[in-house]
């Protein structure tokens, strides 16, 4: 019983490092509505023919399709007149500009060759993106209104910390569930967020 307790204090405890390390590594991924992100693809097998960026959140999608033949991108709609392609020697540098909060989602790279049936080999690629309202500047508080405002200012925090919560715990069940292509290091980090959500709001 007692040896029980101990092993998974151990675990509790590596985790911890285990998330404060990625989240450290990972702070890229957190972004504000309006704010640009940008992605690198590395550079796929030699023979590929062109490199999708994808993502996933609710549902998955192609973010574009980048096609080194004639250098053309297509992207999706949700992100056409938002995104911006560097082809570097075929390692692609991905600008996403304009954050909506709809990009929130995992994003990983993958490419193609011109045979359909053999798969395209490139380094593993990914990043969990997480994009936030931006801040909002709190109201100056009118003595008058702390009687009755009271209430409210509890409620506000506690409802957004709760919503929040739940967000983040539905990505969570999303990542474990559906995006088996993304490794395990992002939803590491949506556990992360999670926990520093919580801790940085109470
Ligand atoms: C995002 O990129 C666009 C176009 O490159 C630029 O005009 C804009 O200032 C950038 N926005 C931010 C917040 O960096
Ligand atoms: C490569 O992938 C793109 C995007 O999914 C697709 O439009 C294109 O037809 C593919 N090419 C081949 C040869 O499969």
């Amino acid at each position: 019983m007692m040896a029980i307790t101990m092993r998974s204090l151990q675990i509790i405890f590596l985790l911890l490092v285990v998330c404060l390390s990625n989240f450290v590594a990972s702070a890229d991924g957190i972004k504000y509505k309006g704010d640009n992100y940008t992605i690198k693809c590395p550079e796929p097998q030699k023979d590929a023919i062109g490199v999708s960026l994808l993502s996933r959140r609710e549902v998955g999608r192609e973010v574009l399709y980048y096609d080194f033949a004639n250098e053309k991108i297509a992207p999706y709609k949700d992100y056409k007149e938002r995104v911006k392609v560097e082809n570097d020697d075929k390692t692609l540098t991905i600008h996403i500009i304009n954050l909506q909060l709809t990009d929130t989602g995992a994003y990983w790279c993958t490419c193609n060759t011109t045979s359909n049936s053999a798969e395209c080999s490139m380094a593993k690629s990914g990043v969990f993106l997480l994009v936030h309202e931006p801040p909002i500047e709190p109201a100056p508080s009118v003595s008058a209104n702390t009687k009755s405002g009271g209430m409210n200012d509890l409620l506000i925090p506690v409802t957004a910390l709760t919503a929040g919560s739940v967000l983040l715990l539905l990505l969570l069940v999303f990542g474990v569930w559906f995006v088996p292509k993304v490794n395990v290091m992002h939803l590491k980090l949506v556990a992360c967020l999670y926990i520093r959500r919580s801790s940085e709001t109470l």
